[in-house]
Protein backbone atom coordinates (compact mmCIF):
# COMPACT_ATOMS: atom_id res chain seq x y z
CA UNK A 1 0.00 0.00 0.00
CA UNK A 2 1.28 3.40 -0.71
CA UNK A 3 1.74 5.71 1.99
CA UNK A 4 0.72 8.57 0.11
CA UNK A 5 -2.76 7.19 0.81
CA UNK A 6 -3.35 5.88 3.80
CA UNK A 7 -4.86 7.36 6.98
CA UNK A 8 -3.95 6.91 10.88
CA UNK A 9 -6.89 7.87 13.60
CA UNK A 10 -5.99 8.69 16.92
CA UNK A 11 -8.16 7.90 19.73
CA UNK A 12 -7.19 10.77 22.42
CA UNK A 13 -5.15 13.72 21.94
CA UNK A 14 -2.87 13.34 25.22
CA UNK A 15 0.65 13.17 25.92
CA UNK A 16 0.50 9.49 24.52
CA UNK A 17 -1.57 10.56 21.46
CA UNK A 18 -0.28 13.67 20.20
CA UNK A 19 3.42 11.89 20.95
CA UNK A 20 2.18 9.45 18.51
CA UNK A 21 0.91 11.87 15.97
CA UNK A 22 4.03 13.67 16.32
CA UNK A 23 6.42 10.96 15.57
CA UNK A 24 3.91 9.51 12.90
CA UNK A 25 4.36 12.89 11.15
CA UNK A 26 8.50 13.12 11.45
CA UNK A 27 8.46 9.36 10.08
CA UNK A 28 6.34 10.17 7.80
CA UNK A 29 3.74 6.89 7.56
CA UNK A 30 0.58 8.23 6.96
CA UNK A 31 -0.88 10.73 4.54
CA UNK A 32 -3.41 11.70 6.38
CA UNK A 33 -3.61 11.70 10.29
CA UNK A 34 -6.39 12.73 12.25
CA UNK A 35 -7.17 13.18 16.06
CA UNK A 36 -10.03 12.70 17.87
CA UNK A 37 -10.34 13.48 21.43
CA UNK A 38 -13.70 14.97 23.63
CA UNK A 39 -12.05 18.22 24.35
CA UNK A 40 -12.54 20.06 21.22
CA UNK A 41 -10.37 23.15 22.03
CA UNK A 42 -7.54 20.74 22.95
CA UNK A 43 -7.52 18.47 19.98
CA UNK A 44 -7.72 21.91 17.41
CA UNK A 45 -4.64 23.50 19.47
CA UNK A 46 -2.61 20.00 19.22
CA UNK A 47 -3.48 20.17 15.27
CA UNK A 48 -2.95 23.54 14.69
CA UNK A 49 0.70 23.69 16.66
CA UNK A 50 1.66 20.10 14.55
CA UNK A 51 0.62 22.13 11.13
CA UNK A 52 2.78 24.90 11.64
CA UNK A 53 5.82 22.45 11.43
CA UNK A 54 4.38 20.48 8.26
CA UNK A 55 7.45 22.00 6.05
CA UNK A 56 10.16 20.55 8.17
CA UNK A 57 8.16 16.88 7.81
CA UNK A 58 7.22 14.83 4.52
CA UNK A 59 3.95 15.12 2.96
CA UNK A 60 1.23 14.83 5.27
CA UNK A 61 -2.24 16.21 6.15
CA UNK A 62 -3.25 16.62 10.22
CA UNK A 63 -6.56 17.55 11.28
CA UNK A 64 -8.59 16.83 14.65
CA UNK A 65 -12.17 16.94 15.92
CA UNK A 66 -14.05 16.34 19.13
CA UNK A 67 -16.67 14.20 16.54
CA UNK A 68 -15.98 10.79 15.63
CA UNK A 69 -16.63 11.22 11.77
CA UNK A 70 -12.36 12.57 11.60
CA UNK A 71 -12.02 9.02 11.72
CA UNK A 72 -13.65 8.06 8.64
CA UNK A 73 -12.06 5.26 6.13
CA UNK A 74 -8.95 5.24 8.54
CA UNK A 75 -6.50 2.43 7.53
CA UNK A 76 -5.05 2.23 11.31
CA UNK A 77 -6.82 3.20 14.27
CA UNK A 78 -4.77 3.78 17.44
CA UNK A 79 -6.40 3.65 21.00
CA UNK A 80 -5.44 5.73 23.38
CA UNK A 81 -7.73 7.24 25.12
CA UNK A 82 -7.96 6.36 29.03
CA UNK A 83 -6.88 7.76 32.76
CA UNK A 84 -3.70 8.21 33.64
CA UNK A 85 -1.16 6.34 35.62
CA UNK A 86 -0.79 8.11 38.49
CA UNK A 87 2.76 7.66 41.01
CA UNK A 88 3.03 4.64 42.43
CA UNK A 89 -0.17 3.07 40.61
CA UNK A 90 -0.27 -0.31 38.67
CA UNK A 91 -1.46 -0.17 34.87
CA UNK A 92 -3.89 -3.28 36.20
CA UNK A 93 -5.69 -0.35 38.90
CA UNK A 94 -6.53 1.52 35.41
CA UNK A 95 -8.96 -1.07 33.88
CA UNK A 96 -12.63 -0.41 35.18
CA UNK A 97 -11.90 3.11 33.86
CA UNK A 98 -10.30 2.17 30.59
CA UNK A 99 -12.64 -0.77 29.91
CA UNK A 100 -15.77 1.46 30.28
CA UNK A 101 -14.16 4.35 28.54
CA UNK A 102 -13.55 1.63 25.14
CA UNK A 103 -17.25 0.46 25.80
CA UNK A 104 -18.28 4.02 25.10
CA UNK A 105 -15.92 4.91 22.03
CA UNK A 106 -15.06 1.92 20.33
CA UNK A 107 -18.27 1.19 18.23
CA UNK A 108 -18.77 4.55 17.18
CA UNK A 109 -15.34 4.20 15.59
CA UNK A 110 -15.90 1.20 14.13
CA UNK A 111 -19.00 2.20 12.43
CA UNK A 112 -16.82 4.78 10.32
CA UNK A 113 -13.49 3.19 10.14
CA UNK A 114 -14.98 -0.49 9.31
CA UNK A 115 -11.84 -1.52 7.62
CA UNK A 116 -9.23 -0.37 10.22
CA UNK A 117 -6.28 -2.64 11.65
CA UNK A 118 -7.07 -1.37 15.50
CA UNK A 119 -3.71 -0.52 17.62
CA UNK A 120 -4.98 -0.67 21.27
CA UNK A 121 -2.14 1.66 23.64
CA UNK A 122 -4.52 2.25 26.54
CA UNK A 123 -3.42 1.05 29.88
CA UNK A 124 -4.06 -2.22 30.85
CA UNK A 125 -3.23 -2.58 27.46
CA UNK A 126 -3.57 -6.75 27.75
CA UNK A 127 -7.38 -6.28 29.15
CA UNK A 128 -8.03 -3.59 27.09
CA UNK A 129 -7.03 -5.35 23.99
CA UNK A 130 -8.92 -8.13 25.27
CA UNK A 131 -12.03 -6.36 25.83
CA UNK A 132 -11.72 -4.65 22.06
CA UNK A 133 -11.43 -8.02 20.42
CA UNK A 134 -14.92 -8.88 22.04
CA UNK A 135 -16.48 -5.52 21.55
CA UNK A 136 -15.32 -5.13 17.78
CA UNK A 137 -16.25 -8.88 17.02
CA UNK A 138 -13.10 -8.53 14.40
CA UNK A 139 -11.04 -10.84 13.59
CA UNK A 140 -8.21 -11.34 16.66
CA UNK A 141 -5.40 -10.38 13.91
CA UNK A 142 -6.65 -7.39 13.62
CA UNK A 143 -7.69 -6.17 16.76
CA UNK A 144 -4.25 -6.15 18.72
CA UNK A 145 -2.15 -4.40 21.68
CA UNK A 146 0.97 -2.39 21.51
CA UNK A 147 1.89 -4.93 24.22
CA UNK A 148 5.56 -4.91 25.68
CA UNK A 149 7.11 -3.09 22.37
CA UNK A 150 8.05 -0.18 24.76
CA UNK A 151 9.30 -3.02 27.44
CA UNK A 152 11.65 -4.51 24.77
CA UNK A 153 13.01 -1.47 23.60
CA UNK A 154 13.66 -0.51 27.37
CA UNK A 155 15.16 -4.07 27.79
CA UNK A 156 17.55 -3.68 24.59
CA UNK A 157 18.66 -0.16 25.71
CA UNK A 158 19.81 -1.28 29.37
CA UNK A 159 21.37 -3.95 27.49
CA UNK A 160 23.20 -2.39 24.97
CA UNK A 161 24.59 0.75 27.81
CA UNK A 162 25.08 -2.27 30.10
CA UNK A 163 27.63 -4.57 27.21
CA UNK A 164 28.93 -1.06 25.74
CA UNK A 165 26.77 -1.57 22.03
CA UNK A 166 24.55 0.04 20.18
CA UNK A 167 21.01 -0.39 20.75
CA UNK A 168 20.38 -1.37 17.43
CA UNK A 169 22.57 -5.03 17.67
CA UNK A 170 20.11 -6.07 20.72
CA UNK A 171 17.91 -8.80 20.08
CA UNK A 172 15.99 -9.57 22.63
CA UNK A 173 12.23 -9.51 24.13
CA UNK A 174 10.05 -8.90 26.63
CA UNK A 175 7.11 -10.85 27.16
CA UNK A 176 3.66 -11.60 28.91
CA UNK A 177 1.75 -8.51 30.79
CA UNK A 178 2.87 -5.56 29.44
CA UNK A 179 3.05 -4.47 33.26
CA UNK A 180 4.10 -6.09 36.68
CA UNK A 181 4.38 -9.32 35.47
CA UNK A 182 6.24 -9.26 32.60
CA UNK A 183 9.69 -10.97 31.74
CA UNK A 184 12.91 -11.21 29.93
CA UNK A 185 13.14 -14.24 27.24
CA UNK A 186 16.95 -14.19 28.19
CA UNK A 187 17.24 -17.56 27.10
CA UNK A 188 16.68 -16.41 23.28
CA UNK A 189 18.31 -13.00 23.69
CA UNK A 190 21.39 -12.34 21.60
CA UNK A 191 23.83 -9.52 20.67
CA UNK A 192 25.21 -9.65 16.57
CA UNK A 193 23.80 -13.61 16.86
CA UNK A 194 26.23 -13.94 20.21
CA UNK A 195 23.62 -15.50 22.97
CA UNK A 196 23.87 -13.70 26.02
CA UNK A 197 23.59 -16.77 27.72
CA UNK A 198 27.38 -17.00 26.94
CA UNK A 199 28.64 -13.53 26.37
CA UNK A 200 31.77 -12.45 26.80
CA UNK A 201 32.35 -8.90 28.02
CA UNK A 202 34.12 -6.82 25.98
CA UNK A 203 37.16 -4.89 27.18
CA UNK A 204 36.95 -2.79 30.07
CA UNK A 205 32.77 -3.72 30.62
CA UNK A 206 31.06 -5.50 33.20
CA UNK A 207 30.05 -9.19 33.02
CA UNK A 208 25.93 -9.94 32.18
CA UNK A 209 25.70 -12.10 35.24
CA UNK A 210 22.68 -12.81 37.20
CA UNK A 211 22.86 -10.26 39.23
CA UNK A 212 23.10 -7.95 36.13
CA UNK A 213 19.94 -9.78 34.75
CA UNK A 214 18.42 -9.13 37.78
CA UNK A 215 19.10 -5.12 37.88
CA UNK A 216 17.89 -4.93 34.68
CA UNK A 217 14.60 -6.92 34.61
CA UNK A 218 13.62 -5.22 37.25
CA UNK A 219 14.82 -1.51 35.63
CA UNK A 220 12.50 -1.89 32.65
CA UNK A 221 9.58 -3.21 35.16
CA UNK A 222 10.12 -0.20 37.49
CA UNK A 223 10.38 2.36 34.44
CA UNK A 224 7.24 4.01 33.81
CA UNK A 225 6.93 3.84 37.63
CA UNK A 226 10.31 5.79 37.49
CA UNK A 227 9.33 8.15 34.82
CA UNK A 228 5.39 9.05 35.76
CA UNK A 229 6.86 10.06 39.29
CA UNK A 230 9.42 12.54 37.36
CA UNK A 231 6.97 13.98 34.88
CA UNK A 232 3.44 12.83 35.39
CA UNK A 233 3.64 10.99 32.52
CA UNK A 234 5.79 8.77 29.92
CA UNK A 235 4.98 9.46 26.28
CA UNK A 236 7.64 10.09 23.85
CA UNK A 237 9.18 6.27 24.05
CA UNK A 238 5.26 4.81 24.01
CA UNK A 239 4.62 7.40 20.93
CA UNK A 240 7.85 6.03 18.73
CA UNK A 241 6.95 2.68 19.86
CA UNK A 242 3.96 3.15 18.73
CA UNK A 243 4.48 4.80 15.48
CA UNK A 244 7.18 1.77 14.76
CA UNK A 245 3.96 -0.75 14.95
CA UNK A 246 1.65 1.44 12.91
CA UNK A 247 4.50 1.79 9.81
CA UNK A 248 4.82 -1.99 10.26
CA UNK A 249 1.26 -2.71 9.46
CA UNK A 250 1.02 0.23 6.62
CA UNK A 251 4.08 -0.07 4.79
CA UNK A 252 3.26 -4.03 5.11
CA UNK A 253 6.66 -4.60 6.50
CA UNK A 254 6.66 -8.41 8.27
CA UNK A 255 8.08 -6.72 10.87
CA UNK A 256 8.78 -9.13 14.24
CA UNK A 257 7.78 -6.93 17.33
CA UNK A 258 6.18 -8.45 20.61
CA UNK A 259 2.32 -7.28 20.51
CA UNK A 260 -0.43 -8.28 22.65
CA UNK A 261 -2.61 -10.56 20.92
CA UNK A 262 -4.93 -13.76 21.78
CA UNK A 263 -2.64 -16.63 22.97
CA UNK A 264 -5.03 -18.89 23.07
CA UNK A 265 -3.42 -22.78 22.18
CA UNK A 266 -0.08 -22.05 24.24
CA UNK A 267 -0.71 -23.85 27.31
CA UNK A 268 -1.50 -22.44 30.54
CA UNK A 269 -2.26 -18.81 28.20
CA UNK A 270 -5.52 -19.43 27.08
CA UNK A 271 -8.39 -16.29 27.10
CA UNK A 272 -5.80 -13.87 27.77
CA UNK A 273 -4.08 -10.99 24.89
CA UNK A 274 -0.38 -11.12 26.09
CA UNK A 275 3.09 -10.15 24.33
CA UNK A 276 4.96 -12.79 21.93
CA UNK A 277 7.08 -11.96 19.14
CA UNK A 278 4.67 -11.64 16.30
CA UNK A 279 4.75 -10.48 12.67
CA UNK A 280 3.36 -7.40 12.10
CA UNK A 281 2.39 -6.60 8.62
CA UNK A 282 -0.94 -5.27 6.50
CA UNK A 283 -3.00 -7.86 7.58
CA UNK A 284 -2.54 -6.68 11.52
CA UNK A 285 -1.21 -9.02 14.00
CA UNK A 286 -0.76 -12.34 11.72
CA UNK A 287 1.03 -14.83 13.14
CA UNK A 288 3.07 -15.26 16.44
CA UNK A 289 6.41 -17.11 16.61
CA UNK A 290 7.17 -20.11 18.49
CA UNK A 291 9.99 -18.51 20.43
CA UNK A 292 11.74 -20.83 22.29
CA UNK A 293 11.03 -20.65 26.09
CA UNK A 294 12.58 -22.14 28.72
CA UNK A 295 11.02 -23.55 31.70
CA UNK A 296 11.68 -20.52 33.38
CA UNK A 297 10.14 -18.53 30.85
CA UNK A 298 7.04 -20.43 30.72
CA UNK A 299 6.63 -20.22 34.02
CA UNK A 300 6.17 -16.90 34.01
CA UNK A 301 4.49 -16.36 30.76
CA UNK A 302 1.89 -18.45 32.62
CA UNK A 303 1.74 -16.17 36.07
CA UNK A 304 1.66 -13.64 33.49
CA UNK A 305 -1.81 -14.81 31.98
CA UNK A 306 -3.04 -15.84 35.27
CA UNK A 307 -2.61 -12.04 36.45
CA UNK A 308 -4.64 -10.82 33.81
CA UNK A 309 -7.24 -13.94 33.77
CA UNK A 310 -7.97 -12.41 36.86
CA UNK A 311 -8.17 -9.14 35.97
CA UNK A 312 -10.88 -9.80 33.01
CA UNK A 313 -13.01 -11.65 35.51
CA UNK A 314 -13.14 -9.03 37.63
CA UNK A 315 -14.51 -6.89 34.79
CA UNK A 316 -16.93 -10.01 33.31
CA UNK A 317 -14.53 -10.14 29.94
C1 LIG B 1 4.74 2.79 29.87
C2 LIG B 1 3.26 2.99 29.64
C3 LIG B 1 2.97 3.22 28.18
O1 LIG B 1 5.16 1.64 30.12
O2 LIG B 1 2.50 1.86 30.12
O3 LIG B 1 5.47 3.78 29.76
Amino acid sequence: MDVRDTKLAIIGAGAVGTAIAYSSLIRGVARTIALLDIDAAKVTAEVLDMSHGLEFVPRADITGSDDVSVCADADVVVFTAGAKQKPGQSRLELAEATIGLTRAILPGVLEVAPNAIYLMVTNPVDIVTYAAQQISGLSPSRVFGSGTVLDSSRLRFLIAHHCGVAVQSVHSYIAGEHGDTEIPLWSSATIGGVPLTSWTPLPGRPALDAVARERIHHEVVHAAYTIIEGKGATNYAIGLASTRIVEAILTNEHRVLPVSTRADGIEGLDGVCLSLPTVVDRGGAQTRLDVPLSDSERAGLVASATTLRGMQARFGL
